[in-house]
Formats: structure tokens, sequence, C-alpha cells
């Protein structure tokens, strides 16, 4: 499936001009673009692929994909969370059709060959058909991940033995993350099932618009928050308040005075909660971010993972080509929270960021004809604009890490994603990618940041 176009150190950089602030309209829609992506970048990132909270029993697991690879992650006896291929070693079949469950077998259709929790083979049909010596069951089995980690609930995996530690890889964003998975005691759980929906767009345009399209959300969802708040048009963003940061590829965007998000989900018990705890998270996070929990926010890890603190949808983008990915989201809540809360919020988040949510409609929509319309052989000419915000960097913010601009109507957190997808593309070992911007935690409200656990 790989082209001849593209050797390794390819200048990619080519696509995606950060000084002045343009992206070539061809990574969205070229078949080798995508199919260097997904070896250059999915098979090698640390992918998403469950929430502790799904998998609480030894046995019980799901299957989800990294970047277009099947997997299945699951719980092991010993308690350590397994990713493996979801493909039986013998002829490549798919071995498990169910999205979650709890099992000792994982059995395979076509020969009967069976594994366990950890992908190990451990039962053959008919194993008379084989002689001594045609099989070394020891090493035939589903192919493991090379690494897996977790932090704070959220389990990562990567193909790839030589992608820097889970820590590294998501650097300083710690800081921002704790926001959403550590601003109250007991942490967080997803809750209900998981939604999944299809798009016929290119995975970037989802990402990029969680990663720091506040601009949009006035224009494209004014009708959708007038309807949900009673008639109260988004709210304005205050410019000299607000921010985008941006870590390895990773970006929020928020205001600092504590406006929003809560506001849009219409909900008075909602918002009455996070008041009540506010203090705490302020004692837990210090003052800053106690109020960026509560402003209009948005945020996405790289390469395809996004959240909505406040309205609490957590959602990866999977690839289903250049031009489709499946989304998958799930109602992510604090543990600590009363059951009618849960309920309350995931009414809320389905009413907004659902397959029929208000706003999640507007949204496809305007992605799927961004990348239709992108791939005219004539239109392709013309270099699209991401240059909002081009000359708003603040150097040495005091208490904000990573590289900080002022104003959420800004493109750099897209530049700078756009920035990591060159490193990921360009770099030949993931030993050599940077870290961007250099790690500076001289925060007085910074806390050690850890939290990573080797599973
Ligand atoms: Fe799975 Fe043959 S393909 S047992
Ligand atoms: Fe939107």
């Amino acid at each position: 499936l790989r082209s001849e176009r593209f050797s390794p150190g390819e200048d990619f950089g080519q696509f995606v001009n950060l000084r002045d602030g343009w992206i070539d309209r061809n990574i969205f829609s070229d078949p080798d673009i995508y199919q260097e992506e997904l070896h250059r970048i999915f098979a090698r990132s640390w992918n998403f692929v469950a929430h502790e909270s799904q998998l609480p029993n030894a046995g019980d697991f799901l299957t989800t994909y990294m970047g277009e690879d099947a997997v299945i992650v699951s719980r092991h006896r010993d308690n350590s969370i397994r990713v493996f291929a979801n493909s039986c070693p013998h002829r490549g079949n798919k071995v498990c059709f169910a999205d979650a469950g709890n099992t000792r077998r994982f059995v395979c259709n076509y020969h009967g060959w069976s594994f366990d929790n950890a992908g190990e083979l451990s039962g053959m049909w008919a194993e008379q058909a084989y002689d001594e010596g045609d099989i070394d069951k020891s090493q035939t089995k589903m192919m493991p991940v090379a690494q897996v980690a977790s932090y704070k609930g959220l389990v990562f995996a990567t193909f790839d033995p030589d992608a820097p530690s889970l820590e590294n890889w998501l650097g300083d964003f710690r800081w921002y993350l704790d926001m959403i998975l550590d601003n109250e005691e007991g942490g967080t759980e997803f809750v209900g099932g998981c939604i999944k929906s299809e798009f016929s767009a290119n995975w970037k345009f989802g990402v990029e618009n969680f990663i720091g399209d506040a601009y949009h959300a006035g224009w494209t969802h004014d009708s959708g928050t007038r309807a949900t708040t009673g008639g109260a048009p988004f709210p304005e963003i205050d410019m000299e308040t607000s921010y985008h940061a941006s870590i390895n590829g990773h970006g929020w965007e928020f205001g600092t005075e504590g406006v929003g998000d809560i506001g849009l989900l219409g909900s008075p018990e909602v918002m009455d909660y996070y008041n009540k705890i506010r203090p705490k998270m302020a004692e837990r996070l210090g003052e800053m971010r106690s109020k960026i929990f509560g402003s209009v926010a948005s945020c996405s890890l790289f390469p395809n993972i996004s959240f909505l603190p406040g309205i609490s949808t957590f959602r990866v983008w999977l690839p289903k080509g250049p031009e489709a990915f499946e989304l998958r989201t799930w109602v992510l809540v604090n543990k600590a929270m009363p059951d009618e809360l849960k309920q309350e919020i995931t009414k809320r988040v389905m009413l907004t960021f659902g397959p029929g949510g208000l706003f999640e409609m507007d949204d496809g929509e305007n992605w799927s004809n961004c990348t239709t319309v992108n791939r005219g052989v004539a239109t392709r000419r013309q270099l699209l604009h991401y240059g909002s915000g081009i000359n708003r960097r603040i150097d040495n913010h005091p208490i904000l890490p990573g590289t900080v601009y002022r104003g959420q109507y800004n493109d750099s957190n897209q530049r700078l994603f756009y920035q990591r997808w060159v490193d990921l593309m360009e770099t030949k070992s993931l030993k050599d990618l940077p870290q961007r911007p250099e790690p500076r935690m001289a925060s007085r409200e910074t806390r050690e940041l850890t939290g990573v656990s080797a599973i």
C-alpha cells in the first residue's frame, strides 16, 4: 500500500508552513500521505485504548483500533492490562467480534485456535494435524503491542519499542490534563457505553477543531447554543484573558475567568456541583487551574484524542481511509459525583455531542465538506490559511506551561499540532523526537507531575 513517493526522511514540512501560517490541502485527501500517516504516526504514537474503569475485573476486555490496526485490550488475571492485535497468527482472521465483555479465552472462528487474556496460544482444535516440531506455541501468539502505560485512568499503547515514555510523550501537558483527570479525590470514570458514529471526513479535521477552534463555536453553534440555553447566545470570548497552550502537539484552549462551557450544558445542577468543589479544586490544583476549569475550553491530545471540559465528552477519531473516520465517544465524569448528576451529564452530552446532538451535526457537515472540496484537483493548488493570532505568542508566561498564545480566537494550537505532525512524519526513529517546547516547569502553581504507571 505504501507508495514510492515518500522516502524515509522525506520533507513533509513542504505541506505545512508554520512561519507564515498555511497548510497544503493535499494532506486531507492524498491516499499516499494517508498511508504514511498510518505507518509514521499511528503505528508509532501512544494511542488511547481504554479508560481503566472499562476493565475493572480480571477477564474484562474491549476491542478498538490503533490507527487501522484492530486490537484487543484485556485485563489479565495478574491485574495488568494487555493489548494485542485482534488477528489470529494462523491465517489472520479477526478473533474477537464483541465490543466488550468478560472471557477467559478468545477462540478463532476459522480453525478453532484459542488464546488467553494475554493473547498466548492456549489451545488448538484437532491438534493431531501438527507433528512435533511443526509449531512453537510460545512464539505463535496474537501480536502484542510494544508498550502499554496509563496516566490517571487513561490507558495508552504503542506499537513502537522506541517510542519515548508516556511521561515524556505527554510532557508538561499533564499540568492541563490534571484539570480533567484529577480535579477531585477519586479520579474519573466512563459512564454508560461507547457511542460510535461514522463521518465522511479526514480525521485531522476533528482533532484540529477540538484542539483550538473556539472561533467556529460562536458562529457554527450559535443556533444550537440558543436552543439549549433557552435563547442565550454562545458566551463571548474575552481575548485578553483567554489562551491557547501547546505541548508536544497536544493543545488546550481556554479562558481564565471561568465562564462558559459548563453553562452551555444548561444544567444548574452541574454548575452548582462544580462551584461547590471549586475551593477544594483550588487547593488541589492551584487558583489558576480551578478558574480555567470553568471556562469555555476544549483540548486534543496528539494524535487523535479530544475532550471538552465542562461538557464531558471524551472521544477518539479513528482513521478509516483519507476521507473517513469513526468517532468513538464516551461520557467522562468524576467518580465522586452523585449518580443523578452523572445521569444528568450523560443526558446533556447526548443533547450536544451525541450522533444526534445539536453541535455534532453542525460540525460533521463542515468537516465533511472541507474534506471533499479540498480534494478538487485545481482547488488543491491554493493553500489554506492558518494564520490567526500568529504574532500573539507570550514568552515565559509566569504560570502557564507550554507554547502559549493570547486569545482563544487563534490558530496557534492547530499550527503546533501540524508541526508535531511534521515531526512524526519526518523522524526516522522516535528516539530522536524533540520535546516541544523544552519542558519549563518553573511555575509556583505547578506541583510535581507524576501519575504515569507502567501496566
Ligand atoms: Fe484462526 Fe486458523 S485463522 S485458527
Ligand atoms: Fe464544534
